[in-house]
C-alpha cells in the first residue's frame, strides 16, 4: 500500500468532533509505512496532529528515517502540514530535500513538495552541542 492509500484509508478514523476538520497521515519510515490520524480534546490545547501520531506510530515501531508522508483531508485544495508538524518531520528527515510531502483530498487533488520547500533553512538537532 502506498502513503497515500494508507492516509486516505485511517482518515475515517479521525478524532475530530470540535472542529469537524478530520485529518488522515500517513508516514513511509525506513521502507514502512505507519499511519495517524487528529485526535482531538475537549481542552481543545491538547489535541494532536495526524502527522505527528503517525510519525509517533513509527517511533515507536523502532523506525527513525523519514522517506515521504501523504496527509489526507476533505478540504481543497487539499492541506499542507502545519507548522509545528513540519518542524516534527524535520527530526527525522536527514535529507528535507528528498523528503516527498503529498497532500490529497477526496476530490483526487493532489499536491506535493518537499519537506525543504516546506519549511527551508530549518533548525535541526545537528545545530546542538
Ligand atoms: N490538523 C492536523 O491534523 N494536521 C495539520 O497539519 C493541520 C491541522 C488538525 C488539528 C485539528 O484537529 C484540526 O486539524 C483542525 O485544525
Amino acid at each position: 500500500m502506498s502513503v497515500e492509500d494508507a492516509a486516505r484509508a485511517i482518515a475515517a478514523h479521525a478524532y475530530a468532533p470540535y472542529s469537524k476538520f478530520g485529518v488522515g497521515a500517513a508516514v513511509q519510515m525506513d521502507g514502512h509505512i505507519y499511519s495517524g490520524v487528529n485526535v482531538e480534546n475537549a481542552s481543545y490545547p491538547l489535541g494532536v496532529c495526524a502527522e505527528r501520531n503517525a510519525i509517533a506510530a513509527g517511533v515507536a515501531a523502532g523506525a527513525r528515517h523519514l522517506e515521504a508522508i501523504a496527509v489526507f483531508t476533505h478540504a481543497s485544495p487539499p492541506s499542507s502540514p502545519c507548522g509545528g508538524c513540519r518542524q516534527v518531520l524535520r527530526e527525522f528527515a536527514a535529507d528535507p530535500s528528498k523528503v516527498s510531502v503529498i497532500a490529497i483530498n477526496d476530490r483526487g487533488e493532489r499536491r506535493t513538495w518537499t519537506l525543504e520547500q516546506l519549511l527551508p533553512d530549518s533548525f535541526s538537532g545537528s545545530e546542538l552541542p
